[in-house]
């Protein structure tokens, strides 16, 4: 009859720590090297170190769509060529569910777009609550030079989609131009 027990847990808005968390894990550039538009510069980044662009802290709760799962995302700042760091993106698995993502530390992006070719980014910053809808697959991206942090929560069935969004690739690309993020149309 009860999924779940009440509880809470610590988070840290400066390091994107979770307490006690049930699941982390570490995305290097290795694990999303097709992602970025400049095959040349992975190269180079994955000869110097296999860089990690992103960390998340979740807390795995019941997968049932009364439930709520949350986590503390972190995309760590940095470049690969003129292209930020970013997370890889993802639908959810089951499409009609929502999300939120309160920044807590970092400037950059929510990226987001729906399978029939809308697009959108929202801006992130500290104290900003960035809405995705249902049906809308979302990336993060930072364009400054401290870590982008932020908490997250999202519908407890929801699940992650990956496939379709990493072989497609999502229709806009934010990248350094003149010193200022510049979002740009992915060429095919
Ligand atoms: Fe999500």
């Amino acid at each position: 009859m009860y999924a779940s027990e009440p509880f809470s847990a610590a988070i840290d808005r400066e390091t994107g720590t979770l307490a006690s968390p049930d699941n982390i894990y570490e995305r290097p550039l290795s694990a999303m090297a097709a992602m970025y538009e400049d095959a040349e510069a992975v190269k180079a980044a994955l000869a110097g170190g296999d860089p990690i662009i992103y960390k998340v802290y979740e807390k795995n709760m019941p997968e049932l769509p009364g439930e709520l799962q949350w986590c503390m995302s972190v995309t760590m700042p940095g470049k690969i060529g003129r292209e930020y760091f970013m997370t890889k993106g993802h639908f959810h698995e089951v499409r009609d569910t929502a999300e939120i993502y309160l920044c807590t530390r970092g400037t950059g992006y929510m990226l987001m777009e729906t399978e029939d070719g809308r697009t959108d980014a929202q801006e992130m910053r500290p104290d900003v609550a960035v809405y995705v809808p249902a049906r809308w697959a979302h990336r993060s991206i930072n364009t400054g030079d401290e870590p982008l942090i932020s908490f997250c929560v999202y519908p407890g069935d929801a699940g992650h989609d990956y496939g379709s969004i990493e072989t497609a690739g999502f229709r806009k690309r934010i990248v350094e131009i003149d010193g200022k993020p510049a979002i740009i149309d992915n060429k095919p």
